[in-house]
């Protein structure tokens, strides 16, 4: 048990939350997560109750009637015994039972479909290396890395990926479901508190799927509002000639922003300004946004390896477009 004690003491901090925000199935802060949560308590228990009883009673029977020394004797031979029998069919069925009828109407009640329903809202997530896509199709915008969503309203997502398969997790709110090629995955999640929450790919992806984070940002419906109306409103280039010619021409061929152009193989920056982090990784309260734009665009393999973006070396940008750019970016926030 000794030995046991660091190894249990990991497993918690390693179940419980140790990021800032937390990552943990077992802290629900949403409905979905509170019944996924319930179901594994249920199994669990149940699971545990089981290994008890046979434990208890294997071990008892092995000390009990074990062979004495110098009894040589051959115990008294069984063949069947219809009572225990009976006891043993029946309690395992009584315990699917008992797991089975929350389990299949949880399961039931959590796949249904709210695509319909004129009060949920409607995000198509598409996973990309290493970051994730979101799509608001009845508002007409996209953003990128941080899915900014109403509480109090059914969420009906459906998930896509645009190259290898992922996996749209937010623990503490539910999930997780895989996003697969040519495949359209359908997940509700409901958010009744204001905050932020930590998302993951929860499906090996690639060298930098560890690092393939988001952000879900629960606001009221009054600030959401506001936020659909900051992401549709037109966005300005950069005043400098030289860092506008080098956005467009370097940045825009991929990225997005606004409605200035039709990229869309990388993220769209609209409000990038604001997020929490750039690249989903380097946070904006550790170091100023400008620098973590300059730390992405200087190197963005080093950041997060394998991803689609080149360097800024290999853009050919020079030191001054590098700033600019970063700078333009880091101004460009939303207020909602
Ligand atoms: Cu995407 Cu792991």
């Amino acid at each position: 048990m000794k030995r046991l004690l660091p190894l249990m003491a990991g497993m918690a901090l390693v179940l419980s939350a140790c990021g800032r925000e937390d990552l943990s199935a077992l802290n629900p802060q949403g409905p979905v997560a509170r019944q996924q949560l319930e179901l594994m308590k249920i199994s669990i228990g149940i699971m545990s109750l089981v290994v008890l009883v046979v434990f208890t009673i294997c071990i008892y029977v092995l000390i009990r009637y074990r062979r004495r020394k110098g009894d040589n004797s051959i115990p008294k031979q069984v063949e069947g015994n219809h009572k225990l029998e009976i006891i043993w069919t029946v309690i395992p069925i009584i315990l699917l039972i008992i797991l089975g009828v929350p389990t299949i109407s949880t399961v039931f009640g959590l796949s249904k479909d709210y695509s319909n329903d004129p009060n949920a809202l409607k995000v198509k997530v598409t996973a990309h290396q290493y970051w994730w896509e979101f799509e608001y199709p009845d508002l007409g915008i996209t953003t990128a890395q941080e899915l900014v969503v109403p509480t109090g309203k059914k969420i009906q997502f459906e998930l896509t990926t645009a190259d290898v398969k992922h996996s749209f997790w937010i623990p503490s709110i539910g999930g997780k479901m895989d996003n697969n090629d040519g495949l359209t995955n359908k997940m509700y999640l409901e958010f009744d508190k204001e905050g932020v929450y930590r998302g993951k790919c929860a499906e090996l992806c690639g060298p930098s799927h560890s690092l393939m984070d988001f952000k879900a940002k629960a606001v009221d419906q009054a600030s959401f509002d506001r936020w659909v109306a900051a992401i549709k409103a037109p966005v300005e280039m950069p005043k400098d000639e030289a860092v506008k010619a080098a956005f467009q021409n370097k940045c825009l061929t991929c990225h997005a922003i606004g409605e200035t152009s039709t990229g869309s193989s990388a993220p769209n920056l609209t409000g990038i300004g604001s997020r929490l982090t750039v690249g989903g990784i380097l946070f904006n309260d550790e170091a100023p946004v400008v620098d973590n734009l300059i730390k992405w665009i200087t190197d963005p393999q080093k950041v997060k390896p394998g991803n689609m973006m080149p360097k800024a070396q290999d853009l050919e940008l020079t030191d001054a477009e590098l700033k600019g750019i970063a700078e333009y970016l880091a101004n460009n926030k939303l207020e909602y």
